[in-house]
C-alpha cells in the first residue's frame, strides 16, 4: 500500500491532472482537514462504512476504507461516527427502501453531532430518481457519488469539507480504471480482486448494466501485479471479481480469455486458493472447464446462476441459453470435475411466468442438485425492459412458488452437505468461532464451513481437518 506521508505535495501548487497522483494530492489535503477536525474535537475523528449488496461493493468499500484510514480517520464499529458512508445496492427494490430507512436514523445522529458527515455511494446512486429524492428530502447528506468515480473519493471529500454543501458527482459511464490507490482489507489472508467492471449482458430484469456501465477489463499485468503484492502481504486466497468473469479480456487491446488469465494467476508462487464470481452460463467455455479440471489452486466451487429453468422465460430474460443448454453444461462440468460444488441464483415470478414455467425451474433444481441456491422474488426495476412487460405475477402466487422452491432447495442442500463426513479435507482457517472461543471456523475448497478446535494463531493457514459430523449446513471436525 502507498503511504501518503511519502508523497511530498506542495498543497499551494497546482493540482496534478494525471491519476492517481491527483488523488494522492487530495488525500494529503484531506489529511490536513481531518487533523483540523481532530483538534476541534480533542480526539481522532471516526468513520463507519456500511456495505449493502454484492462482493463488488464489498471490494469497493475496502478501497474507500483504505482512503479514510490514510487521511486519519479511525474505524468505529457503529454509525456513532463522525463520518458515515453507505455503499448501496439497487438490484432489488427492498435494498433501496432499507437505505432510506437508515437515512432517517442517521439524521437524528447528525442533529446531535454537528461535525458528522454522511456520504452515499454505490449502485443506487447511479439512478437519477434516487439522487433527486436525496436532494429534495435528505438535504443533510454531505456527499453523493456513483460507482464510476469511487477512485475520486478523496477529491470529493475535500470538496464536501470545504463547501459544506451537498456534493453530488455521478458519472454516466467511464472507461477509466485507476490503479494503485490504497486499500484496507477486511481479512489479512484473503482478498477480492476486480478483474473487470460493468456488464454488457442486459438481462431484461437487471439494473446492473445501467448502474455499473459497459464491460471493462483490467489489464492482465495490473491484475497479476496486484495479486503478487497481496501475496507478499500475507494473502493466500483471492476471489476474482466481475459481473461475468467468463467474458473477461474480450475488449482488451490484446484480447485474452478468462481461462488464460486463470492459468497465469495459478502460477503466482505463494498463492494457495483461487475463487471467482460470477460465471454466466452462456460464456462458460470448454477451455475454462479444462483449466478448472487441471488446477490444484482453483477452488471446487462454481456459482452458475440459472435464473429460470423455463426456456420460454429464459428467452424473455435475455439470458441466451435454454434449459437444455444449461443442463448439458452442468453435465459436462460434473463429468470432468465430479467434486465441483455448484450453486446458483434463481428468480421466481418473472413477468409471464406460469405454473408450467415454474415447474421447469423445479425440474432443473431436481436434476442439478445444487449445493446451495439463492432464491429471489422478482423485483420490478424501473428502466429495465422487464418492468414494462405484461403479465406481472400476483404477489400471492409468487409467494407460494417462492416457498415451494425454497423448501426444496434447502432439502437438497441439507442432503448434499453431509457427503464428505468422515473424510479429511483441506480447510482455510478464517476466524474464531463466534459462539465458542475454543473453536475456529474454516472454509473448505467447495465453500462448506467447518468448526473445529484449534488455536486462533492458525487463522489464515490451510490445515487438514477430519469431518466428524455434519450439522445440516456446516461440519464439525478435528484437526489431524
Ligand atoms: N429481481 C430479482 N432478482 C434479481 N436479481 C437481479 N435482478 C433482479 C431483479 N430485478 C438477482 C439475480 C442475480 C442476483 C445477483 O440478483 O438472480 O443473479
Ligand atoms: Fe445483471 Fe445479467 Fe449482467 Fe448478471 S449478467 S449483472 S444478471 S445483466
Amino acid at each position: 500500500m502507498h503511504d501518503i506521508s511519502s508523497y511530498e505535495f506542495d498543497l499551494t501548487k497546482e493540482v496534478p491532472i494525471s491519476e492517481p497522483q491527483r488523488q494522492f494530492y487530495y488525500m494529503a489535503k484531506a489529511k490536513k482537514l481531518v487533523e483540523e477536525l481532530e483538534q476541534k474535537l480533542g480526539r481522532k475523528p471516526s468513520f463507519h462504512v456500511a456495505t449493502f449488496g454484492c462482493q463488488m461493493n464489498a471490494r469497493d468499500s475496502e478501497k474507500l476504507t483504505g482512503i479514510l484510514e490514510q487521511i486519519g480517520y479511525v474505524e468505529a464499529d457503529s454509525e456513532d461516527a463522525d463520518f458515515v458512508l453507505y455503499n448501496t445496492c439497487t438490484v432489488r427494490e427492498n435494498a433501496n427502501n432499507k437505505v432510506y430507512g437508515h437515512l432517517g436514523y442517521l439524521h437524528n445522529k447528525k442533529k446531535k453531532n454537528p461535525h458528522m458527515m454522511i456520504a452515499l455511494c454505490g449502485c443506487m446512486m447511479q439512478e437519477e430518481h434516487v439522487v433527486e429524492t436525496i436532494r429534495r428530502k435528505y438535504q443533510f447528506v454531505d456527499l453523493v457519488f456513483g460507482t464510476h468515480n469511487i477512485y475520486k473519493f478523496a477529491e470529493l471529500l475535500v470538496q464536501a469539507f470545504l463547501t459544506r454543501q451537498m456534493v453530488v458527482e455521478i458519472w454516466e459511464d467511464t472507461d477509466q480504471i485507476v490503479e494503485n490507490l490504497p486499500v484496507e482489507r477486511k481479512y489479512p489472508f484473503k482478498s477480492g480482486v476486480n478483474i473487470m467492471f460493468g456488464c454488457n449482458n442486459f438481462c431484461s430484469y437487471c439494473i446492473v448494466p445501467y448502474v455499473r456501465g459497459r464491460e471493462r477489463s483490467r489489464q492482465p499485468e495490473d491484475i497479476l501485479q496486484e495479486i503478487r503484492n497481496l501475496v507478499a502481504d500475507g494473502v493466500v486466497e483471492v476471489m476474482l471479481l466481475g459481473q461475468n468473469v467468463n467474458s473477461y479480456g474480450k475488449n482488451l487491446s490484446e484480447p485474452m480469455t478468462f481461462a488464460q488469465l486463470l492459468t497465469e494467476v495459478e502460477q503466482i508462487p505463494g498463492l494457495q486458493r483461487i475463487r471467482f464470481m460470477t460465471s454466466h452460463p452462456k460464456d462458460l467455455s470448454d477451455e475454462l472447464i479444462e483449466v478448472l479440471a487441471h488446477s490444484s489452486k482453483i477452488c471446487r466451487h462454481l456459482h452458475l446462476p440459472l435464473q429460470s429453468g423455463s426456456t420460454r422465460i429464459l428467452e424473455k430474460m435475455n439470458r441466451r441459453y435454454t434449459k437444455e443448454d444449461y443442463l448439458m453444461l452442468v453435465d459436462k462440468i460434473r463429468e470432468k470435475i465430479p467434486d465441483m460444488a455448484i450453486t446458483t441464483d434463481i428468480i421466481v415470478g418473472f413477468p409471464g411466468e406460469t405454473e408450467e414455467d415454474f415447474l421447469e425451474t423445479m425440474d432443473v433444481v431436481e436434476k442439478v442438485q445444487y449445493d446451495s441456491a439463492f432464491t429471489f422474488i422478482y423485483s420490478r426495476r424501473t428502466g429495465t425492459p422487464a418492468a414494462s412487460m405484461e403479465g406481472q405475477v400476483p404477489e400471492e402466487v409468487v409467494k407460494d412458488r417462492f416457498d415451494r422452491l425454497l423448501k426444496r432447495v434447502q432439502e437438497i442442500s441439507a442432503q448434499k452437505a453431509g457427503c464428505y463426513t468422515g473424510q479429511v479435507v483441506e480447510v482455510l482457517v478464517e476466524g474464531e468461532n463466534e459462539h465458542d472461543a475454543a473453536l475456529v471456523t474454516g472454509r473448505m475448497s467447495n465453500n462448506s464451513i467447518v468448526h473445529f478446535a484449534a488455536d486462533a494463531s492458525l487463522i489464515g493457514s490451510l490445515v487438514q481437518v477430519r469431518l466428524t459430523e455434519c450439522k445440516g449446513f456446516y461440519y464439525i471436525g478435528e484437526m489431524v
